[in-house]
């Protein structure tokens, strides 16, 4: 706290946790006890300030009908009842003034009214639960003041028993968007108040307990479960039939289980029977510890191939139903992901309950977040003060005591970009204490002094390859650096899913196999946050006017914000996946490794197919052994012949996530590439009156350029370098180098001009040289492009000379072309179906595609280059009859076709405005730049660098009838 307060602060800035609550504890879904969602359709008042109305509104009698109505869970902000969402990243939309907030700061005012049922009053208690209110709530019952508390995403509990009658009961909230406790939420997220999460009223039974702890450890030598439930407030029984279990609570007892992990989530049902209340458990046994440096489960290594997950829903923001949040499990579970992180704070606590029965590795992150200190050198970073100390120990405790009972639960984050603070190690020492049987993350400490591994955002492929090695640079206390040298290591965010890409996974993937100490990582993030918006289609921060904020960086995820996987996650379900299938050692075999941690290979099916320019020749079951985790076998393939062999792995069984027939895994060997030979030339070109005619193509005979093919016109076909540049292109503000995005520009590669110099008809062939240069400056690419022809196709060699001084990459190497509208379907044979760029491939797939080029674009929430085929070796634009023009590469190329141009891509903020015009435009590359991950982490590899180079390439075009 920065200024002395000469009289005390309203509640909302007071640092103390709340007022008036009960302890916490854990959070379950159901039993025996009564229990009434108090969700559903409030009245809401709105001010503009915390103190603009009175607190009458609380008292009975208060006629609250001319209010608005506000659906719970919700936030007023995208209910149309007034203000608006906000977005920042690092920065606080508000002066730094810890504890204080604004004056201007939106209050709802909640009102509703309640019966009860029967039964409620009979003895016991009633509880009033609120999951999460953002930021700060006071509350009345029957116009008693409750308490009042803040910790937007933890739960939080009254007693009413005593308050609570039968009928015409008056619960009211008072919500403050700007709280105390916003110095401690200030997550990279949009900023959006109201009651978000549900609120219940408990009953609790006499003799029902207070709290209860299950402790199901697995000892993987004797293949033995130890489970013992305390119980606090009741001693009970508790009993899991299937295990012959039935014990009191407090003791403990051992029997043999199968174990719980994420790929077998093995759950035993049971009860905990105390004299007021019987309460369902769902067990898992599983043992998580760090030994040998490895964080192991159940006695084994396990690879996180994890994400980041906010809570996230285009309309409703972070008030996500049952079925999203399932939704978002199963898209996980389909993309092999097997860890989530809940960045960056405790998900509704029923998404617990999904990942224990699905099964997700979790690492559970407290709501804590202060890095808009960052920039003032952490000045009175709440984490770092001890009077803060006790809010940071009551976040750490609501999330600790809600979330105890998870078998998915294997990591407790003490919060996200805090720096570094004595409150953190409070919180650590708190939670060890409390629950030795969990690993401690926190990442923004870099002498790991708090923590149980090593974990880091975005470090480069480079670093990560030393901390596998464990010979990363020193830290420097040599103890902690000691310390932390023999911890294992995970990316707790890489791979920067923002706009196109991310890049590089792959090489990620390889270090994690390479070096055991490398646990994997959670990409960031999830899923894009776009908000519904009636002209942007999905909106970005500055959308809603806001004063400051951070643009399109909040729509960084593997899903679109309506949940449509992007390539982004389709390339990193075959990155990660867990059977790797590749061409075996001998020619006509193939290799299959287990990447599981734990499972066998019974539960999946192989098949093989072989086709030969797309179309499939053969195809059937393959036999493969059952091969245990780690372990790999190589199997004979039904032939060797020519063309492209695809074996798969498909689920056999239906799964909780998946019918029988997913595809778990897959991979190609392509047996000689056939090669088409360049155009055997026997036509001349012909000059007459104005224009060349060689073969098929006709050319303007001044100008050189090419007017049609066939009957098929022609605009603008030249060298194109340019590309509307990605979030990766463009890289963050604080990227030290690279940023080619604006290098480009600023070059400019996006106004580049084409002078002609010669046009030559030269016996069998038609060459144009041209110099290729943006204006002001003196470089360029020396260009020449070579017509011939045969009998139906004609013949294209494009050479390319860079002249000058030239220091950045090209964006792309190739030609563009328009065609008429009516061509907009597109067939090639190449990678497909999606899109794909040099360092983000793995998932294309080789084979004869066919799609309307509408269907090839990517919508990317903020419009940028994309939709890019990989490996192309023909491709045909035709129009509805099937007409049109084709394309061969002497060499595979990229291929891409949209309704706009290049520039009118660029131009473009949101996808409304893309409109088609009259022409498709497609463009044939050579080569293209790498994607990287520049938005938030390291740039493309220099293997996918397109430095500028001489370069040849040649097509054959010819027209389709
Ligand atoms: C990290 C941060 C995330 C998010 C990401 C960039 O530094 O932890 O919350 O901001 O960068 O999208």
């Amino acid at each position: 706290m920065s200024r002395k307060d000469s009289h005390p602060l309203p509640w909302h800035m007071d640092v103390s946790p709340g007022s008036g609550g009960l302890p916490p504890r854990s959070w379950y879904a159901g039993s025996d006890a009564l229990r009434m969602s108090l969700n559903g359709q409030w009245r809401i008042r709105l001010s503009p300030t915390a103190t603009a109305e009175d607190a009458s509104f609380a008292g009975s009698g208060f006629d609250a009908s001319g209010w608005e109505t506000v659906a719970v869970p919700g936030h007023w902000v995208l209910q149309g009842v007034g203000g608006a969402p906000a977005y920042t990243n690092v920065v606080y939309p508000f002066p730094v003034d810890p504890p204080h907030v604004p004056t201007e700061n939106p209050t709802g005012d909640h009102l509703r009214t309640f019966d009860l049922p029967d039964g409620w009053l009979a003895g016991g208690d009633v509880v009033l639960r609120f999951d999460g209110v953002e930021s700060a709530a006071r509350v009345w019952l029957n116009g008693e003041e409750l308490g009042d508390f803040k910790g937007s995403r933890l739960p939080h509990e009254f007693a009413v028993g005593g308050i609570v009658r039968a009928e015409g009961n008056v619960l009211a909230v008072r919500v403050h968007q700007w709280s105390c406790g916003s110095y401690l939420e200030d997550q990279d997220q949009w900023w959006l108040p109201g009651i978000f999460r549900d609120v219940t009223l408990l009953h609790r039974p006499q003799g029902a307990p207070r709290d209860f702890f299950v402790h199901a450890g697995y000892d993987h030598r004797a293949g033995a479960g130890t489970l013992r439930v305390e119980c606090d407030g009741a001693g009970g029984r508790v009993i899991v039939p299937e295990l012959g279990v039935d014990v009191a609570t407090g003791e403990a007892v051992t029997v043999p289980v199968e174990p719980w992990t994420a790929e077998t989530p093995r759950l035993y049902d049971g009860e905990l029977v105390t004299p007021g209340e019987r309460i369902p458990l769902r067990i898992g046994f599983r043992t998580v510890v760090v030994e040998d440096g490895l964080v192991q489960v159940n006695g084994r290594r396990v690879l996180f191939r994890g994400v980041n997950r906010h809570e996230f829903h285009p309309e409703t923001g972070r008030a996500v139903d049952a079925e999203t949040m399932r939704r978002d499990l199963v898209l996980m579970k389909r993309h092999p992901i097997n860890a989530v992180r809940t960045s960056h704070y405790p998900p509704h606590p029923a998404f617990l309950d999904l990942c224990d029965e699905i099964g997700l590795w979790v690492i559970d992150e407290c709501d804590l977040e202060t890095h808009g200190f960052v920039d003032l050198e952490w000045r009175n970073n709440p984490v770092d003060d001890e009077r803060w100390t006790p809010a940071l120990l009551d976040r750490a405790a609501r999330m600790v005591e809600r979330d105890k009972n998870h078998a998915s639960v294997i990591i407790w984050s003490l919060g996200n970009e805090c720096g570094s603070g004595r409150g953190l190690t409070a919180m650590a020492d708190w939670i060890k204490g409390r629950d030795p049987d969990r690993l401690v993350h926190y990442e923004g400490d870099l002498s790991c002094k708090d923590v149980d591994l090593y974990s880091r955002m975005y470090p480069t492929h480079a670093e990560v390859e030393l901390i596998g090695k464990r010979s990363e640079d020193p830290w420097g206390d040599p103890e902690l650096d000691a310390r932390r040298r023999a911890m294992p290591f995970i990316m707790c965010e890489y791979g920067h899913a923002m706009g196109n890409g991310p890049g590089g996974l792959s090489e990620y993937q390889r270090l994690f196999e390479r070096y055991e100490r490398c646990q994997g990582g959670f990409v960031w993030e999830w899923i894009d946050h776009g908000l519904a918006h009636p002209a942007h289609g999905f909106a970005y921060g500055g959308d809603f006017g806001e004063e400051l904020h951070d643009g399109n960086f909040v729509c960084d995820g593997l899903l679109f914000p309506d949940r449509t996987p992007s390539p982004g996650l389709i390339e990193y379900k075959k990155v990660i996946e867990p059977v790797r299938i590749e061409a075996g050692t001998s020619a006509g075999t193939v290799r299959i490794g287990n990447g599981y941690d734990f499972a066998r290979l019974d539960h999946v099916e192989f098949v093989w197919s072989h086709e030969v320019d797309g179309e499939v020749r053969g195809s059937g079951p393959l036999t493969v052994p059952d091969v245990a985790p780690g372990a790999h076998a190589e199997v004979p393939l039904p032939g060797d012949g020519a063309g492209v062999w695809t074996v798969r792995a498909l689920l056999a069984e239906d799964t909780a996530w998946a019918e029988r027939g997913h595809v778990v895994a897959w991979g190609q060997v392509e047996v000689d590439a056939a090669v088409p030979a360049a155009a055997a030339v026997r036509r001349c070109p012909e000059t007459a009156e104005g224009v060349i005619t060689l073969g098929a193509g006709v050319f303007d005979a001044r100008s050189g350029a090419l007017v049609r093919i066939g009957g098929v016109p022609v605009e603008g076909l030249r060298l194109d370098v340019w590309r509307a540049p990605t979030d990766n292109d463009n890289g963050a503000a604080w990227q030290p180098d690279e940023r080619y995005g604006l290098r480009w520009r600023e070059l400019g590669l996006h106004r580049m001009r084409h002078r002609i110099d010669t046009v030559e008809v030269d016996g069998d062939s038609l060459t144009v040289r041209t110099w290729v240069a943006p204006a002001g400056v003196d470089l360029g690419l020396r260009t020449e492009y070579r017509w011939t022809a045969d009998g139906e196709r004609l013949g294209l060699t494009v050479s390319v000379a860079p002249e000058g001084d030239w220091r950045v990459p090209l964006p792309r190497l190739g030609v563009r072309f328009g065609l008429p509208a009516a061509y907009g379907g597109a067939r090639w044979f190449g990678g497909g179906p999606g899109e794909a760029y040099p360092d983000t491939r793995a998932a294309s797939v080789l084979g004869r595609w066919e799609m309307p080029v509408d269907a090839m674009q990517t919508p990317y929430v903020r419009p940028q280059e994309n939709g890019a085929r990989a490996d192309v070796r023909w491709a045909e634009l035709t129009d509805g009859g099937g007409a049109g023009l084709r394309a061969e590469g002497t060499a595979p190329f990229w291929f891409t076709a949209r309704r706009w141009t290049s520039e009118q891509l660029d131009a473009a903020e949101h996808l409304p405005d893309l409109v088609a015009g009259e022409t498709v435009w497609v463009n044939l590359d050579h080569a293209m730049q790498g994607i990287g991950s520049q938005s938030c982490g390291p740039g493309v590899l220099p293997r996918y660098r397109l430095d500028a180079a001489a370069a040849q390439f040649s097509f054959l075009f010819s027209a389709v009838e």
